[in-house]
């Protein structure tokens, strides 16, 4: 069946079975207020991070766990195009300093941060990396993308990830997400066994394994 009557029939069924609203429609109202709301969050965020953490040992609520000390040091970051500076004690982990800092919340931890699973990937200067396996005084001056950059930047992958049915629980799709667009500005128009390589560091509970393949294969063209 051609791609968009695949897509027409699905939503039809979905809307069948959700009493009129499609999981496409409400996916895509749904993208479109966590689009705002991250664009609006970024800039508040920018703002507490420049403020409140003007020198070392003002710890505002809202960024700091810890009181700093004298061997905390300022990182610039540049995440989802926000730049922000922030203190960081040398043994902080990326993935704490986004999530808890700057309120990144798409990037979860399912193996304790062992870097066994995936799920903390972000792009750092264009490659995919695991954050909880990087000290976050090590990324100066580093340009991040996390999966709420991913959900503005490239649309249709999310919608094909919708329209396959990637996640189940969705607790490791946000790390699949971000792969996926990694292998996707490297490579265009991968292979299968491209995609297969690419998304290996990443695992998921619930299995939906095939599903992720035939969603990027469908926003190449590939399907
Ligand atoms: S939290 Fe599992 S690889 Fe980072
Ligand atoms: S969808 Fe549940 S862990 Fe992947």
């Amino acid at each position: 069946m051609p791609r968009e009557e695949k897509k027409k029939s699905a939503e039809e069924n979905e809307k069948d079975r959700s009493g009129g609203i499609s999981r496409r429609e409400f996916t895509i109202a749904s993208m479109a207020i966590f689009g705002a709301a991250s664009v609006g969050e970024g800039k508040a965020i920018t703002q507490v991070a420049n403020k409140k953490l003007a020198q070392p040992g003002i710890a505002s609520q809202a960024t700091a766990k810890l009181p700093l000390t004298s061997s905390a040091r300022k990182i610039s970051l540049t995440v989802n195009k926000w730049k922000y500076e922030v203190y960081v004690e040398p043994e902080w982990i990326l993935r704490d300093v986004l999530r808890d800092q700057l309120g990144f919340l798409s990037i979860k931890d399912m193996c304790n941060g062992y870097g066994a699973c995936g799920s903390c990937t972000v792009i750092m200067d264009g490659r995919p990396v695991l954050s909880c396996m990087t000290f976050a005084a090590e990324c100066d001056s580093a340009t991040i993308e996390t999966a709420e950059g991913v959900a503005v930047d490239m649309q249709d992958l999310i919608e094909a990830y919708v329209m396959n049915h990637c996640m189940q629980c969705g607790y490791c799709t946000p790390g699949f997400v971000v792969t996926a667009k990694a292998l996707l500005d490297r490579i265009p128009k991968p292979t299968e066994g491209e995609i297969r390589d690419a998304l290996g560091g990443n695992i998921c509970r619930c299995g939906t394994y095939t599903q992720h393949i035939l969603a990027i294969k469908e926003v190449t063209g590939n399907a």
